[in-house]
């Protein structure tokens, strides 16, 4: 077998997609199995705690650094070359899938694995990587792993990050699942090369019948998290028009910012994720409201110019209806491009193995996006069936799966240049 005939082992892959998704697992009633492993929960430790354990039983060097983020590292012939890294994230969402993040970082270990079995040496080491946190549904922002990792935000403030449901500090948490690493971060040196292979999460790919996504890169990502305060008062008795009703706001901005997408078109868009009501009650108007509105284009400039009609949403709304609005920064990332080289690479290692390809950009944040600061940098995409993610009926089919592992083993040993032909076993 020469080099560019090696093919991982999809079916191999699959399996540990379905063990690790075991962990947390939720089903629906039409049959769907998704996942809730929400960050630096019981359950994220037990997949973290499973996926080190086939690091080890890879027989990689595996490292935790301070705020959690596990590397596993197989070594190259060159003991001083910077490691070529995969990665991506166990964490889900609280209705979330088995395949978002876990597919990197499983394609990892199935590339090592693919590698191991047929005696292929690479001068660079090969690591492979999960962040932690990348979704931010429990600590914002998202990708806080990795953006401690490149140095984006200082470790003291990521760990001191509360969580959105029941206010644990992160490094609290870290603690109590055992894994505040000894291993600094940043780390100090950056890695030769990242790629992250990784679900389209939208319809794109399956709309067009493409099977290999190549990711051009992210677009900008800004949260805000808002606390409208009102007058709290009897349902009943209230007139209309004496009422300072935080619940009509939170209303008037959720089809708001959906208007402000609708009109702007192209690639923005707007949603309210969460919306708390304080009492609560049938009868009582409430006297506050915590919400969510998360935007995002692929312009910086329109990016920016959806958060100034946002504010002027807010701020109009504050004065018409009598009520105080405090906004709160939880994330705000630019758009991200990614390296022309590495793109380049993806794609003609696509083509070349037979696969139809698109260059697009990714709706979803990533880890990826974060490493881009440190490395050249590149995204493999897969189809998801019915273009659904962050809800437990995600699902991509076997042989896209494979089809994005072996873009991406291909794309890792041309990077990672390899020192030993496969043997003819
Ligand atoms: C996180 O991954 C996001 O895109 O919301
Ligand atoms: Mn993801
Ligand atoms: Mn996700």
């Amino acid at each position: 077998m020469t080099l560019s005939e090696l093919r991982v082992d999809g079916a191999r892959l699959c399996q540990r997609l379905e063990a690790l998704g075991e962990i947390g697992a939720v089903s629906g009633p039409n049959g769907e199995r998704g996942c809730a492993r929400l960050a630096l929960t019981d359950a994220d430790r037990e997949g973290r705690d499973l996926v080190v354990a086939w690091m080890h039983d890879l027989g990689l060097a595996v490292t935790i650094d301070a705020i959690g983020n596990v590397v596993g590292t197989r070594a190259g012939a060159d003991p001083t070359a910077a490691p070529v890294m995969v990665g991506s994230h166990i964490d889900t969402v609280r209705t979330g899938g088995r395949f978002d993040g876990n597919l990197g970082v499983l394609a990892g270990l199935e590339l090592i694995e693919t590698l191991e079995q047929h005696g292929v040496r690479t001068v660079h080491p090969i690591s492979v990587a999960f962040f932690t946190d990348e979704e931010g549904a429990r600590f914002a922002p998202d990708m806080l792993g990795s953006l401690v990792y490149v140095g984006g935000m200082a470790l003291e403030d990521a760990l001191d990050v509360r969580a959105a449901d029941d206010g644990a500090r992160l490094g609290d948490e870290l603690l109590r699942i055992g894994y505040a690493g000894p291993t600094p971060c940043p780390a100090p040196g950056a890695p030769h090369a990242y790629f992250e292979l990784h679900i389209e999460q939208g319809p794109v790919l399956e709309d067009a019948g493409i099977t290999i996504g190549v990711v051009t890169g992210v677009q900008g990502i800004s949260w805000t998290e808002l606390t409208i305060t009102g007058q709290s008062a009897h349902a009943g008795t209230t007139p209309m028009r004496l009422r300072h009703d935080p619940g009509y706001v939170a209303a008037a901005i959720t089809t708001g910012v959906r208007r402000v997408a609708r009109e702007m078109g192209g690639s923005q868009v707007a949603t309210v994720g969460r919306c708390e009501f304080v009492p609560n009650l049938v009868n009582v108007v409430p006297a506050q409201v915590t919400m969510t509105v998360d935007l995002r284009n692929t312009d910086e400039g329109l990016l920016r110019q959806a958060e100034a009609a946002f504010a002027e949403l807010c701020t109009g709304l504050e004065h018409d209806e009598g009520v105080g609005i405090v906004r709160r920064p939880l994330a705000r990332f630019e758009p991200v491009e990614f390296d022309a080289a590495m793109v380049a690479l993806v794609e003609s290692t696509a083509t070349r193995l037979g696969h139809s390809t698109l260059r697009m950009p990714s709706g979803a944040g990533h880890d990826a996006q974060m490493l881009a600061r440190v490395c050249p940098t590149a995204m493999v995409f897969v189809p998801s069936a019915n273009g659904l993610s962050h809800n437990i009926a995600e699902y991509t089919e076997p042989a896209d799966i494979a089809a994005g592992a072996n873009v991406l083993l291909q794309a890792v040993l041309a990077t990672a240049q390899v020192v030993a032909a496969p043997d003819e076993r």
